[in-house]
């Protein structure tokens, strides 16, 4: 006999958001429509598609990578497990790096470090006017950005490489911003949790957290315009060590924002005009 998305659920490990959203996406229905036919029955594949992605969340698996997709400042992303997956927090690197350029025409944004491309795609939307570069090292998250960018109708451009390293589009930029990695490859967290699924690449810089950092700091004098900024998203307990960066490299006005949460996760400062 069939079974149907009630009897299913009665029986689910899944917390009900979880299962509706697994089913969403088996079915390609709305959460509405699910609530609306939770007595119509299910075929066998369908209910073989579902039984594969209830396995993998059992096992620890984010939900984004099951979903294929997460949501970040209203738009929607593809992640796959070749890139971080989009955390809230990054909003805030965002808002900074469009604050620092709010009257600066046509503005060159370079950002180092671009995953899933959420940072340059949702600048480059926001600002239509800018010329965004966006740079990562791994070639398969870089591919991952460029369907984002496709999908959102955002022109930027993709560049494979090592930090400043890259073939970079200007001499000058007017806005710098980094979500790089930095949490210690110590810490206990890199194996638990959604941690366990992420690339490490993207995740610690395999030393004492700061050293991407500290590399991304130390290059930016040289590779930003007069008055130029830079915005980076650290650790939360960085912000003290991020502020002496920047001090040590000539920044002014070095500020570090806070999070819903109260904690200090991005640092930013600028140039001397
Ligand atoms: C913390 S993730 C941030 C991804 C995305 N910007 C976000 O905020 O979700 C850091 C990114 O930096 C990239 N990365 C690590 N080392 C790099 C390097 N030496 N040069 C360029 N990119 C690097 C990783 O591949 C990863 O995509």
């Amino acid at each position: 006999m069939a079974s149907t998305l009630r009897e299913r659920q009665a029986r689910s490990p899944l917390p009900l958001l979880e299962f509706h959203l697994l089913w969403q996406q088996v079915l390609g229905v709305s959460r509405a429509w699910l609530i609306a036919h939770d007595t119509d029955p299910l075929d066998g594949a369908q209910c073989a598609r579902y039984d594969r992605l209830e396995a993998r969340r059992v096992a620890g698996e984010p939900m984004a990578y099951l979903l294929g997709r997460r949501e970040f400042l209203g738009r929607d992303f593809e992640v796959t497990s070749d890139v971080l997956i989009p955390r809230p927090e990054t909003e805030l690197l965002v808002e900074c790096g469009l604050a620092a350029v709010a009257e600066v025409p046509a503005p060159r944004v370079l950002d180092l470090g671009t995953g899933s491309g959420i940072v340059a795609v949702s600048m480059a939307l926001e600002r239509p006017d800018a010329r965004v570069q966006a740079i990562d090292d791994s070639e398969a998250a870089l591919a991952v950005a460029r369907m984002n960018a496709h999908a959102l109708g955002a022109k930027l451009l993709f560049s494979l490489g090592n930090w400043y390293d890259s073939s970079l589009g200007f001499s000058e930029f007017d806005v710098i911003v980094s979500n790089p990695p930095y949490i210690r490859a110590d810490d206990a967290h890199l194996s638990s949790g959604d941690l366990r699924f992420e690339p490490q690449g993207a995740l610690t810089d395999g030393a004492d957290g700061l050293s991407a950092l500290r590399e991304i700091v130390q290059g930016a004098p040289s590779r930003l315009a007069c008055a130029g900024a830079l915005c980076v998203e650290h650790g939360f307990d960085q912000a003290p060590a991020v502020r002496d960066l920047f001090r040590t490299q000539g920044f002014e006005n070095i500020t570090s924002l806070r999070d819903l949460a109260g904690i200090e996760r991005v640092t930013w400062g600028r140039l001397p005009a």
